[in-house]
């Protein structure tokens, strides 16, 4: 008992007080008051119980494998369900799965009386209440929340991020509520992976924060028009993200009609370089409106 009370407060919420309490007699008294004391609450000796240290709460990443557990004491030749809440569908009786969906596994560890539910590459919709039923006359049933996480990625600033050239330039690739940390994270440049064979010229970094965020950050020195293009952050476990990286020689604005050749054809193109001193250091929005007011005047002002 000793063992299970040092458990129970984190694990277990359905205890009052005064339960702990009886149930913290119960470890300094031992003899028949307290021994009563314990079976008067579970009121089950003779027959199956669910172990008070089995959790209710389990944070699952999306696409891992989840485990449900349910400690049941003095199973005898009863069975073990598991039912899902949402459409009341029984999963698994003991060892087999009655849906039609092989995600689903129950298993029993013998040596911790516990019969997990094991949800293989758990989706969102794998959210909510489990039941874990035990086939005695009343049924009893325990209950345990299935939650489930998904990991967010972006690469920090706007998706076109325009520089001058020569500038260096940075980019942070952040994931944030990664339960499971990513075995690696690919930077792609154009689809070409990044590596970093001169660190004077290219430098990746990798940093956990906290428990669930880790950021890859891309630097690139002494940047040349060549730099420009399309950068994928890919982690090894997730979707990528992208961002288009536009680097500017203050002359001729070809770097960024490559970036943006996919946007309708605007006139007056030529006239953009005019903008291009602002456009490296103000935020790209404006100073594309900017550039392209600039060039709209100098039309006007050419006829
Ligand atoms: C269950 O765990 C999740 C995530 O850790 C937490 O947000 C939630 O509050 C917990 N729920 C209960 C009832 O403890
Ligand atoms: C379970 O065991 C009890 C006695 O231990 C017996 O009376 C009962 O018939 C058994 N039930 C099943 C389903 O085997
Ligand atoms: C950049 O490349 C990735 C991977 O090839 C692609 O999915 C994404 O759409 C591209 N982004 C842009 C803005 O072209």
């Amino acid at each position: 008992m000793t063992k299970a009370n040092g458990k129970m407060s984190s694990g277990f919420f359905l205890f009052s007080p005064w339960m702990l309490l009886l149930l913290e007699l119960s470890t300094v008294f031992s003899g028949s008051e307290a021994a009563h004391a314990v079976k008067r609450f579970t009121g089950l000796y003779t027959g199956p119980y669910f172990d008070p240290t089995t959790t209710t709460n389990i944070t699952t990443q999306l696409g891992t494998h989840a485990y449900l557990p349910c400690k049941v004491k003095q199973l005898g030749n009863k069975s073990v369900s598991w039912i899902r809440k949402r459409d009341a569908h029984i999963l698994t009786v003991d060892r087999y799965t009655f849906i039609a969906d092989d995600r689903f596994q129950a298993f029993l560890v013998e040596s911790t009386d516990t019969w997990t539910l094991q949800v293989k590459y758990v989706q969102a919709r794998d959210a909510g209440q489990y039941e874990c039923q035990v086939s005695t006359e009343p049924k009893m049933s325990h209950f345990i929340t299935l939650n489930v996480v998904v990991p967010k990625i972006e690469i920090l600033g706007e998706s076109d991020m325009f520089v001058k050239m020569g500038s260096t330039v940075q980019l942070k690739c952040v994931i944030t509520q990664s339960l499971e940390e990513p075995a690696y994270i690919f930077w792609y440049h154009d689809g070409d992976r990044v590596l970093k064979y001169d660190k004077n010229a290219i430098d990746i970094r990798l940093d956990r924060e906290g428990t669930d965020t880790t950021v890859s950050t891309l630097i690139i020195f002494h940047t040349s028009s060549e730099d420009s293009g399309n950068y994928t952050c890919s982690p090894s476990n997730l979707d990528s993200a992208s961002v288009l990286l536009h680097v500017l020689n203050g002359e001729h604005p070809a770097a960024m009609q490559r970036g943006k050749n996919s946007a309708s054809p605007i006139p007056g193109w030529s006239h953009l370089s005019i903008g291009l001193g602002l456009a490296a250091c103000t935020p790209p929005r404006f100073a594309i409106t900017v550039a392209l007011t600039l060039a709209i005047i100098s039309e006007v002002l050419a006829c």
